[in-house]
């Protein structure tokens, strides 16, 4: 087992200045004029994001391979060959006005950790891989966290990969269209076991900056659910059709959207309740909208919670139809997650033997650590970001907490691959 002592030297290998020079590196990649990264799921920019991270890897002698759904795997070798590995990592994929550190802090804390191995010429008992998964951001493709959905196996691959973006491509064109530019990675079969999976991320939201305190202990994740809605109504003229004879899709959708507002409002805000995407059809000043199509993002830590409400999507939209047809799609429903203790206890042990002020807290953002934790120990590390701004342009982290983070996670991957 990594003695205590090696774990810390590992630690304290950790290169502030090398991880948030990787960062600006990586950001140029889909960089937006806002200072912001727009690197959606499989496209050119992605490719582009998984090439770098490649060449890096190979200048550390590191072997990359990639599976049917894209994720992408750097292996470092352990010991014993067959041991199952240790698995770190997160996502490039963004929104389309995403920051420089949405997943990328997770993919390059642990490209940081394999690189400091290497470095110090650690030998570890297990395998340890980095994983990039694909589209985790769900924003041009649903369901989100598609990569680690189809690696642990809860959905078929194929029905993942029909799924179409908003203009009609589907994933697997898309995820076709990316591949032909990474044609010289070996391929490797979807899923395998995995001995434990450890995040990090920026914590997006403001607790632990408010908090003063460098490390999160992330104890579980909120669960989520999504819904698409599809509102039919007729194309009229907008000059000679009376108000009383419409079948307006918009209006229609309007008023859904405010009687559920009503519905998810609770004393404690402690739902969350987000309509995301909304497309018009035709879109034309002077046309009646015969066609809506919007998206709902419901959250909440108790399944129960999330169960009645969503519950309550359906008939609440019936109800505001006048007079259109109305469909709702329920696109992914994850329950509350809960991390492993031990991979909790162990984060939380690393971040006090590195003298690190840390506090526990459940994530509010979804993440691939929630899908890992159905198949082996999982847990996560977040750091602060300013303001708790994520999913914005303006998101920023300072290179000391991330740093902190990435020593964290190379004690704990360092004992984790030793055992
Ligand atoms: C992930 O980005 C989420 O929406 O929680
Ligand atoms: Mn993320
Ligand atoms: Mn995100």
């Amino acid at each position: 087992m990594a003695g205590e002592r090696e774990a810390a030297a590992l630690a304290a290998a950790i290169d502030e200045a090398r991880l948030w020079q990787r960062h600006l590196d990586m950001a140029r990649l889909g960089a937006t004029p806002g200072g912001g990264v727009n690197r959606q799921a499989f496209s050119p920019a992605d490719g582009e994001a998984r090439r770098l991270l490649i060449r890096w890897a190979q200048e550390l002698g590191l072997a990359a391979s990639l599976d049917p759904i894209g994720n992408l795997f750097i292996r470092r070798p352990g010991r014993e060959p067959q041991a199952e590995p240790v698995l770190t990592g997160s996502h490039l994929d963004s929104q389309p006005t995403g920051g420089k550190f949405d997943g990328a802090y997770g993919v390059l804390a642990g490209f940081e950790v394999l690189e400091a191995m290497q470095r110090c010429g650690m030998e570890t008992r297990r395998p340890v891989e980095l994983v990039v998964w694909s589209n985790e951001e769900g924003s041009r493709f649903q369901p989100a966290c598609m990569g680690s959905v189809a690696f642990i196996g809860a959905r078929p691959l194929a029905e993942l990969l029909a799924a179409r973006d908003w203009e009609g491509m589907t994933a697997g064109e898309a995820l076709e269209a990316m591949l032909a530019t990474l044609a010289e990675v070996p391929r490797r079969p979807l899923g395998f076991p995995v001995a434990a999976y450890l995040e990090a991320h920026i914590e997006q939201g403001p607790l632990l900056e408010a908090a003063g305190v460098p490390i999160g202990v992330v104890t579980g994740v909120q669960g989520l659910h999504r819904y698409l809605v599809e509102v039919v109504g007729e194309a009229a003229h907008a000059g000679t059709t009376p108000l009383r004879q419409r079948k307006d899709a918009l209006k229609a959708a309007v008023s859904m959207i405010h009687a559920l507002e009503g519905v998810m409002a609770d004393a404690t805000d402690t739902v969350r309740f987000t309509v995301g995407r909304f497309d018009v059809a035709p879109g034309s000043p002077n046309v009646v909208p015969s066609r809506v199509r919007f998206t709902i993002d419901l959250r909440h830590p108790e399944a129960e919670v999330l169960a009645r409400l969503g519950g309550q999507i359906g008939p609440l939209c019936q109800a505001h139809a006048r007079g259109c047809a109305v469909t709702v799609t329920r696109l992914s429903a994850v329950p509350p997650t809960r991390f492993h203790p031990r991979i909790v206890s162990l984060v939380r042990h690393w971040a006090t033997a590195l003298g690190l002020p840390h506090r526990e807290l459940l994530s509010g953002a979804g993440h691939d650590a929630m899908h890992l934790a159905a198949v082996c120990p999982a847990g996560m590390i977040f750091v602060p970001c300013a303001g708790g701004i994520s999913h914005n342009e303006a998101e920023s982290a300072r290179p000391a907490d991330l740093a902190a983070g990435a020593r964290v996670l190379a004690a704990c991957l360092a004992e984790l691959a030793a055992t």
